[in-house]
């Protein structure tokens, strides 16, 4: 059934109870994720094959790298969605949304907002993985103030947001909600995002988590991770809201 796992080990449905992944890059060619259909197809039926039941799709939105528009983006989502079904991908499509960089270009986002929502609800949004950007936080505030409820994806992968320090804190006091990568938890992405993604979870900080797949490199890692009991323990002993989704 699972040929199009490359090496031996089969999937385990680890992530039935999180019931929705809310953030991959598998609408093609649109960012630094899918480059294909084909490849779209083998990373949807893999997260059909560890348990999820939905997935909501989150392109990069972050000028000028990936510059794109909420309607283009819809547009190539829905095409995805229908030759995915053709291709006979089970997984239920939730929706597209956006992975939006707070950068110096996310000050005119605000002044005429358009957000591409997950779950009709949440704004997915990241900050830049080397150096914080001066001002972020007072752009999420004003986020909140126009009535969005913001996600702050993967806030175990910036190094200079420390895990004890003041402005994580700030943020969560904030009402900022916290979506870990699934991935981070193997170590995918180092030891320091893996040991600070544990500490975040035990603080009961983490209200989502994600897998951020981009390509076939990361679904594999995502099938691998099925067997690490210590992931599956936190997705068992742990109330995510990716369900309400
Ligand atoms: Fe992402």
């Amino acid at each position: 059934m699972f040929s199009f796992f490359k090496r031996n080990r089969q999937p385990r449905p680890i992530f039935e109870p999180l019931g929705t992944d809310m953030h991959c890059h598998l609408v093609p060619k649109v960012d630094d994720g899918s480059k294909c259909i084909e490849e779209s197809v083998e990373c949807l039926n893999t997260l059909k094959a560890v348990g999820y039941r939905k997935v909501i799709i989150t392109p990069h939105f972050q000028h000028p790298r990936f510059p794109n528009h909420e309607e283009d983006i819809t547009r190539r989502y829905e095409e995805l969605k229908r030759q995915a079904i053709e291709a006979g991908v089970e997984i239920e499509f939730g929706g597209v949304g956006g992975e939006y960089r707070i950068d110096t270009g996310f000050k005119a986002r605000l002044e005429q907002p358009r957000f591409l929502k997950v779950g009709g609800q949440y704004v997915l949004v990241e900050f830049s993985l080397h150096q914080p950007m001066m001002g972020c936080d007072e752009m999420i505030f004003e986020m909140q103030m126009q009535g969005y409820e913001v996600i702050l994806a993967h806030p175990e992968r910036y190094p200079y947001l420390n895990v004890h320090g003041s402005r994580m804190e700030q943020l969560k006091n904030q009402g900022v909600y916290f979506q870990c990568n699934v991935l981070s938890l193997g170590g995918f992405y180092g030891d320091d995002a893996k040991k600070r993604a544990y500490e975040m979870i035990d603080q009961g900080w983490v209200e989502f988590l994600g897998t951020d797949t981009h390509n076939t490199m990361y679904s594999q890692a995502l099938v691998d991770i099925t067997h690490d009991r210590k992931v599956a323990k936190v997705i068992e002993t742990h109330d995510f809201l990716n369900k309400t989704l």
